[in-house]
């Protein structure tokens, strides 16, 4: 009891720092869980060899809890996913790996950013929002699938320089 007490009052917070391709696996995995369609490791070992290709990831006790990835081209970039562990969502994390991953990007000359975002996922909305994202476009019924209409994609793009 009391070591349970001593190791929830003394964890530590999650890590950030970037992600190499021998992540690929565990970044598939929590792809897997957090999204309706996986991407495999072999897609994600591809993207993390591209040297046009950033990710950062958090670590807590070894296991990898969140991932954020972006493609740069000159001077943009695309976010192409971020994710946190279920059981850890809520506290900042994403916040935590936006802003750095942001940082990242701005060192290496990035002065736009863009992502696609499904309108109704609230906290992939709010998380962008709150970091500066604003909305220039949008794709109508871009989540349809069997006869649902589906939600749009907002485009949305945040100024880095
Ligand atoms: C989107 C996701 C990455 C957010 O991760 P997180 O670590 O929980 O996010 P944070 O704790 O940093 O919170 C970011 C914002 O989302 C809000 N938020 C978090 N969970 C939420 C929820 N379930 N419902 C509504 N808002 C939520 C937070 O309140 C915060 O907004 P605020 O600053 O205005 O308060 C996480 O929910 C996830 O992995 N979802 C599945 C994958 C996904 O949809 N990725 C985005 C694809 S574009």
């Amino acid at each position: 009891m009391i070591a349970t007490l001593i190791r929830l009052f003394t964890r530590a917070e999650p890590s950030l720092s970037e992600a190499r391709s021998h992540d690929a696996p565990a970044l598939a995995a929590l792809h897997d869980v957090s999204f309706r369609r996986g991407w495999s490791d072999g897609e994600f070992e591809q993207l993390l060899l591209d040297r046009n290709v950033l990710a950062h990831r958090a670590m807590a006790s070894r296991r990898l809890v969140g991932f954020i990835i972006s493609r740069k081209a000159d001077t943009e970039a695309e976010i192409l996913s971020v994710a946190v562990a279920k059981s850890l969502r809520g506290r900042g994390l994403a916040r935590n790996l936006l802003n750095l991953h942001l940082r990242r990007l701005a060192a290496l000359g990035v002065a736009w950013v863009f992502l696609e975002v499904d309108e109704d996922n609230e906290a992939a909305c709010r998380l962008y929002r709150r970091a500066g994202f604003r909305e220039v476009g949008r794709r109508e019924g871009y989540y349809a699938s069997g006869g649902s209409s589906g939600a749009a994609a907002l485009i949305l793009r945040r100024d880095l320089a």
